[in-house]
């Protein structure tokens, strides 16, 4: 089959959910207007933002810093050492690999040394690794974009991740959090950078295409503590949908992002379901919260608590 853009080369890849097949050089073509076309309509970035690109080692992340770099955007690098046995150390590799090739370093927080790996902290307050790692990561990436006066946070989050995060949400009617699922979430005067999805517009597979064809090294293998995960029952869903009628993806997140459509209220829902109030400092690190205390440092607390319970000689 030939390239359909170019119609001279053989293609390498074959998109039905676009009726096209591209060869490299025009996929990369393809890929990348895919991203800027999502940047540009929903106004994700301005040329002089400063974007903090949190990067986990898998492929979304590592091509979206690929891009925003390759577009010109100024960049920097985030890594969150999550702490988990072989996984963690094989991620880090790979952000540090493609750092490196990049002519980059990455800003990599480690949470065993501010007291919080992921599975041990799990553990003490008997709570899911998957709910816990979401609250620690969203803190960091926007403490870091904060201090390091980043004007922007951007992840890793694809097409699949974005359906299947809508299709979930509308299974259960969460509306609340319906209102607030949007591709940019502003930032506040009271210290939340901005966050983005730049690759909202493509798909898994694409993502990877992309990553390989670049000959960008990835983790490929799922974090072993998110093996259960919900999420993965509502991709799977819609990727035997996706199967037989290619292009519903696309067209069911465009749909929601409709702004005619009453169930999102859009980037102007910035406040979280359980937002109580006006905003203000947190009492134990100064971070943006509705509570006295932020979750993180309240999560960081119900730990040292545990531990230290457990450390406590049993008496008799
Ligand atoms: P996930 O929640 O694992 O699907 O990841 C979604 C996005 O969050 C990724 O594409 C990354 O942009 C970011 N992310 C996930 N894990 C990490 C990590 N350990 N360090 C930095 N960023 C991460
Ligand atoms: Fe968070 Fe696995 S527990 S990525
Ligand atoms: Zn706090």
């Amino acid at each position: 089959m030939k390239c359909k853009r170019c119609r001279r080369a053989e293609a390498a890849v074959d998109l039905p959910s676009h009726h096209a097949a591209f060869c490299t050089d025009c996929f990369f073509l393809f890929f990348r207007r895919q991203v800027t076309e999502g940047i540009r309509k929903l106004r994700l970035l301005a040329p002089e933002d400063r974007v903090l690109v949190c990067v986990s080692g898998g492929k979304d992340s590592l091509v979206l810093w690929d891009v925003l770099m390759d577009e010109g955007y100024e960049t920097e690098g985030l890594y969150i050492d999550l702490g988990i046995d072989g996984y963690s150390d094989r991620s880090k590799e790979k952000v540090l690999a493609y750092a490196t090739s990049r002519g980059k370093t990455p800003i990599v927080v480690d949470l065993a040394k501010e007291g919080i790996p992921i599975p041990e902290a799990a553990r003490c307050v008997r709570m899911q690794e998957c709910s816990i790692c979401g609250t620690v990561k969203r803190y960091f990436f926007n403490r870091v974009a904060a201090e390091g006066k980043f004007t922007v946070v951007a992840t890793g989050h694809n097409l699949d991740d974005e359906t299947a995060r809508l299709l979930g949400n509308l299974l259960h009617w969460q509306r609340d959090h319906l209102a607030r699922q949007h591709p940019l979430l502003p930032g506040t005067d009271e210290g939340l950078v901005r966050k983005v999805k730049p690759l909202w517009r493509v798909s898994e597979v694409e993502t990877a295409a992309y990553g390989f064809l670049k000959g960008i090294d990835y983790v490929t293998e799922e974090c072993p503590m998110s093996e259960d995960a919900t999420s993965l029952v509502y991709k799977e869903a819609l990727s035997r949908i996706e199967d037989r009628m290619p292009g519903t993806r696309i067209v069911f997140y465009k749909g929601f992002l409709d702004p005619s459509n009453p169930l999102r209220k859009g980037p102007e829902a910035a406040a979280p379901a359980d937002a109580v109030g006006t905003p203000r400092a947190c009492a134990a690190c100064g971070a943006p919260t509705y509570a006295e205390t932020c979750s993180y440092c309240r999560m960081k607390e119900r730990v040292r608590k545990a531990r230290s319970l457990r450390a406590a000689p049993v008496s008799r």
